[in-house]
């Protein structure tokens, strides 16, 4: 299994800056991938192509959108349909992040939705999961993670491509914080993921990538993408310059 080094860009850069930082990043990690990784950009959507041109022909190298909508078109202001992503160069969408769920309001329902449906409209998706702070102090992960699995892959196939669903599980006490989460809590975590996914789709989920989001800088990445169950990690803040994520990409 490859692992994935994702970077998301959340709401920053415009065209002339994402190009500048995706053609840095190629020139720093490009010729020294190693065989065994993939590395996925999602920049806001007016970026997706110029992202796309500049990683056009190099193996190893996607982009992906940040979010999209569970239709094919029609009447829905401000959304984006997943054929969208893909007319632009994307082959990745996310689904559930965090600051979805919690800033914009975004349910399990609608997040389940989408996932399905970027999934057979072709993308690959990344539905991302994590507990409040709350709920982690109030011993609630297991449920709260299972929750947010069964419902965000209830309408995916039995039969789904592995290769083409990931999981992110990104702890909301985590994000943009600069606090990590420690090796116990997300070994703990990513083995609960693994076991709740082989119980919904059998074995065919131990191909199921499960990434690690959270604080994740070049001087945390080697640790923990030797943990466990860690298939890649999903990058915010030290994803936006192509020398930190150059790093992580290649830790
Ligand atoms: P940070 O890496 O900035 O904590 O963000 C993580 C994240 O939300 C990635 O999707």
């Amino acid at each position: 299994m490859k692992k994935l080094m994702a970077a998301n860009w959340k709401m920053y850069k415009t065209r002339e800056e994402a190009k500048a930082t995706a053609e840095e990043l190629l020139k720093l990690a490009a010729s020294s991938l190693p065989e065994d990784r993939e590395v996925l950009v999602c920049p806001p959507f007016t970026s997706l192509g110029v992202v796309s041109e500049v990683f056009s022909g190099v193996p190893g190298f996607f982009v992906g959108g940040q979010d999209f909508y569970f239709r094919e078109e029609g009447a829905f202001t401000g959304e984006i349909a997943p054929g969208m992503l893909l007319d632009q160069g994307a082959h990745f969408g996310l689904t559930g992040h965090s600051e979805r769920r919690h800033v914009i309001g975004e349910g399990d329902e609608l997040v389940g939705k989408k996932t399905a449906f970027g999934l057979a409209s072709g993308l690959s998706v990344i539905l991302c999961i994590g507990e409040l702070i709350e709920e982690r102090r109030a011993g609630r992960v297991e449920e709260v993670l299972e929750r947010q699995l069964r419902l965000g892959l209830a309408d995916v196939p039995n039969d789904i491509d592995p290769e083409r669903l990931c999981v992110a599980y990104e702890p909301v006490w985590a994000i943009g914080t600069g606090e990590v989460a420690g090796p116990r809590e997300i070994l703990e975590a990513h083995a609960f993921v693994r076991k709740t996914m082989v119980a919904m789709f059998g074995d065919n989920a131990n191909e199921i990538r499960i990434l690690y989001g959270g604080s994740v800088k070049p001087s945390n990445c080697a640790e923990i993408i030797a943990l466990d169950n860690v298939d890649g990690v999903l990058v915010g803040g030290a994803s936006l310059q192509g020398e930190s994520f150059s790093q992580i990409v290649l830790a």
